[in-house]
């Protein structure tokens, strides 16, 4: 058997370099942000459209859109709302960011920021798939926020101190459940 080529050797190098720098990039921002960026499923997706208020009255954004499947069919679902994909993890932003490009829909961007940034007065609907310590963090910040009408749905994890105005159990082996709120209405929190 003959050795490595030079060339191939430094292909060689190059790919597990990559490899390194984006494996690094994932797991350092997983820590910075308390989430990985881990996709909702196929099945969880289908069953949020019985959930998805039918006309929410302002922008819908996604917290933490990772890789920017779910935003794209909330797109699709919405053609006549604007909506924001707010992703922190470059790799995944950088990836859905690029799809919508090419692929869009129109309606649709992704913006690369923590997404306590992001103004909530004129939000209508509030999606996430994140996780009970980043939901324990982000109630408050919803709660103070969102207008009375605003809608929240949360795959998976509940949101903290509110009572869902509806709730769907997910045929999978977590029986994942998904949440509809409206935080802020005042007629059905229990904080
Ligand atoms: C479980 S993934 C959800 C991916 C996507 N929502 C989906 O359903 O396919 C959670 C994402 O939230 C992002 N995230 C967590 N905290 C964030 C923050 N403060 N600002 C922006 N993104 C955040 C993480 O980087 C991660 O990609």
């Amino acid at each position: 058997m003959q050795g490595l080529s030079e060339g191939e050797l430094f292909l060689g190098l190059g790919f597990l370099l990559f490899g390194l720098v984006v494996g690094l990039l994932i797991v350092w921002y997983t820590l910075r942000t308390g989430a990985p960026p881990m996709p909702s499923t196929r099945t969880m997706r289908r069953m949020l459209a019985d959930l998805l208020p039918a006309y929410p009255s302002g922008s819908i954004i996604e917290l933490g859109s990772g890789w920017g499947g779910l935003a794209q069919q909330l797109a699709l679902h919405y053609p006549q709302h604007r909506v924001f994909g707010l992703e922190l993890s470059p790799l995944p932003w950088l990836f859905s960011w690029a799809k919508r490009r090419a692929l869009g829909p129109p309606n649709l961007r992704f913006v690369r920021c923590d997404f306590r940034d992001h103004p909530l007065h004129e939000v209508g609907l509030v999606v996430c798939y994140l996780n009970p310590e980043v939901m324990r963090r982000v109630e408050p910040w919803l709660r103070q926020g969102l207008a009375a009408s605003a809608w929240v749905v949360c795959i998976g994890f509940a949101l903290p101190g509110h009572k869902p105005v509806k709730t769907i159990k997910v045929p999978d082996m977590h029986a994942t459940t998904l949440f509809l709120y409206q935080p802020t209405s005042g007629t059905v929190s229990v904080a």
